[in-house]
C-alpha cells in the first residue's frame, strides 16, 4: 500500500501502487497529490506537517514541475541568460518578463539599492506586524498577488486547485490572497471564482480590464461570494495574448472606474499603476487601493522598478487611498524596504506562484511563513515594534 497526501487540503488516502487520480475529500488532481513521506510522522503515527518541512524541499519540487519555464533560482530577478527570459519574442512568456526583462530586473535592482538601518538600543519587544485590510485583519501586511495561468505551465496543476492553493496557504497564515485572469479565463468560466467560491470568499479577484458589462458580471459574482474586495489590473489592456483567444481588453477612462466603483459595494482595486498621475485619476474615480506595480515587468519593457516610482505616488494620493506595492519582493526583507517607502500592504507573485505549484496550499503557508518571519526580525534589528513604526527613517540615503 502506498500512502498518499493531498497538498490542498490535507487528507491522507491510500492505494495499491498507483497515484490517485483525485483527492477523495476535496477533488483536487493527482498533481497536486503526493506520497507521504514517513520521516513527516511523529511517534505515534501522527501526521504532523505533511511531506514538506522546508521551504526549499518545496521550491526543489516547484523546479522538477516547471522544467524548462522557470528554474525556482534562489535569486529571481529577470536576468537574461535565467530560464525564463531565454524566450523568443512573440512566444508565450511563461515567468519572465516581458521583452528584455529590463522592467523584471528593474523590481529587483531598486530594491536591492536600498540598506537598512539597525536600531539596536531601546526596550526589548516582539513585533507585531498584523495589518487591517479593510474590516479583515491580517497577521502580515503581506498578501499573495493576482496571478493566473499556471495550469498551462508543463500541466504544473489544475487551475482551480492552483487558486485554492494560494487561497488556502495564505488563509492559514493569517494572510490574504488576491487571484488573477487571464486568457482562457471567460465570463462564463473563471477559475479564480470557482475556488472563491468553494473557499467562502477569502480572497480578492483581480479581473482583466475587459467590457464594462463582461466586469460587471464577474464583480456581482465575487460580491456574492462574500470576497472583501474586488478591482482591475488596468495594465492588462496591454494584452495581445487575450485579444487573440477572444478576451477583449480595453484601457479604462474614468467615467469608466466611476461606473464600476458606483456599481459595487466592495472597496474598489486599481492594479498596475506606476505614475501619480494616474494614482490621482483612479482616486478621483473613488477607487480604494492603488496597487503599485509593473505586473511583474510583464506587459511594458523598459518601465522603472517599482521601488522607484513608489515614493512619489505615496506622496500624491497615501493619504486617500490604501496602497499596495509588488515586484522583485521575496524576503521579508524587502517588504520592510517597500513598507518603508511608504505602501501599507506588500504583494508577491512569483514566489507564491513556485510554492502553490511545488506545495500546494502546504507550500504556500510555508513560503509566507518565512516572509512573516523575516519581516518580523527586520521590524526587530530596525526598532519597529508595528506597522506604524516603519518609516523612510530605517532606509538609509541612497
Ligand atoms: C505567471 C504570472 C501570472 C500573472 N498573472 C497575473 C494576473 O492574472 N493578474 C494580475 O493582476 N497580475 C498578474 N501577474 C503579476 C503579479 O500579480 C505581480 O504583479 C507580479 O508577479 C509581482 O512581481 P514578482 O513576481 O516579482 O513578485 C502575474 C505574474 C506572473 C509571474
Amino acid at each position: 500500500m502506498v500512502e498518499w497526501f493531498c497538498t490542498i487540503c490535507y487528507q491522507e488516502q491510500k492505494t495499491e501502487k498507483e497515484i490517485p487520480e483525485s483527492c477523495v475529500k476535496c477533488g483536487a488532481g493527482s498533481a497536486s497529490i503526493i506520497p507521504l513521506a514517513e520521516q513527516s510522522r511523529d511517534a505515534s503515527g501522527v501526521n504532523l506537517v505533511g511531506p514538506f518541512e522546508t521551504l526549499e524541499q518545496v521550491r526543489d519540487r516547484a523546479r522538477t514541475k516547471l522544467k524548462g519555464i522557470c528554474a525556482a533560482y534562489p535569486h529571481c530577478n529577470g536576468d537574461s541568460d535565467r530560464i525564463c527570459q531565454r524566450e523568443a519574442y512573440g512566444k508565450p512568456i511563461g515567468l519572465g518578463g516581458a521583452g528584455s526583462g529590463a522592467s523584471f530586473a528593474a523590481n529587483v535592482t531598486s530594491l536591492a539599492r536600498l540598506r537598512l538601518q539597525t536600531r539596536l538600543v531601546g526596550d526589548h519587544f516582539d513585533p507585531d506586524p498584523s495589518f487591517l485590510f479593510f474590516d479583515l485583519k491580517l497577521s502580515v501586511p503581506i498578501m499573495g498577488s493576482s496571478t493566473a495561468g499556471i495550469s498551462r505551465y508543463n500541466d504544473a496543476m489544475g487551475e482551480v486547485d492552483f487558486c485554492r492553493a494560494t487561497i488556502r496557504g495564505c488563509r492559514e497564515m493569517g494572510a490574504l490572497a488576491w487571484r488573477g485572469d487571464t486568457w482562457f479565463y471567460t465570463a462564463e468560466n473563471t477559475p479564480a471564482l470557482d475556488a472563491l467560491e468553494s473557499e467562502g470568499g477569502y480572497g480578492v479577484p483581480i479581473f482583466k480590464p475587459r467590457s464594462q458589462d463582461v466586469l460587471k458580471g464577474l464583480i456581482e459574482r465575487a460580491e456574492k461570494a462574500g470576497c472583501p474586495a474586488t478591482g482591475v489590473d488596468l495594465d492588462g489592456c496591454g494584452s495581445t495574448i487575450m485579444e487573440r483567444n477572444g478576451q477583449p481588453v480595453f484601457r479604462k477612462s474614468i467615467k469608466d472606474l466611476k461606473a464600476l466603483v458606483a456599481f459595487t459595494s466592495l472597496p474598489f482595486i486599481a492594479k498596475g499603476i506606476m505614475t501619480p498621475e494616474d494614482a490621482e485619476a483612479c482616486v478621483e474615480a473613488g477607487v480604494r487601493v492603488i496597487a503599485v506595480s509593473n505586473h511583474g515587468g510583464r506587459v511594458l519593457d523598459h518601465t522603472p522598478g517599482v521601488a522607484e516610482v513608489l515614493p512619489a505616488i505615496v506622496d500624491r494620493v497615501g493619504e486617500n487611498a490604501l496602497i499596495t506595492a509588488d515586484g522583485g519582493v521575496r524576503t521579508g526583507y524587502d517588504v520592510i524596504k517597500m513598507l518603508a517607502l511608504g505602501a501599507d500592504a506588500v504583494l508577491i507573485g512569483r514566489d507564491v506562484i513556485r510554492a502553490a505549484v511545488g506545495g500546494g496550499s502546504l507550500g504556500v503557508r510555508l513560503q509566507m511563513e518565512r516572509l512573516r518571519n523575516t519581516l518580523k526580525r527586520a521590524m526587530k534589528l530596525t526598532g519597529c515594534p508595528d506597522l506604524s513604526a516603519i518609516t523612510s527613517d530605517i532606509l538609509y540615503d541612497s
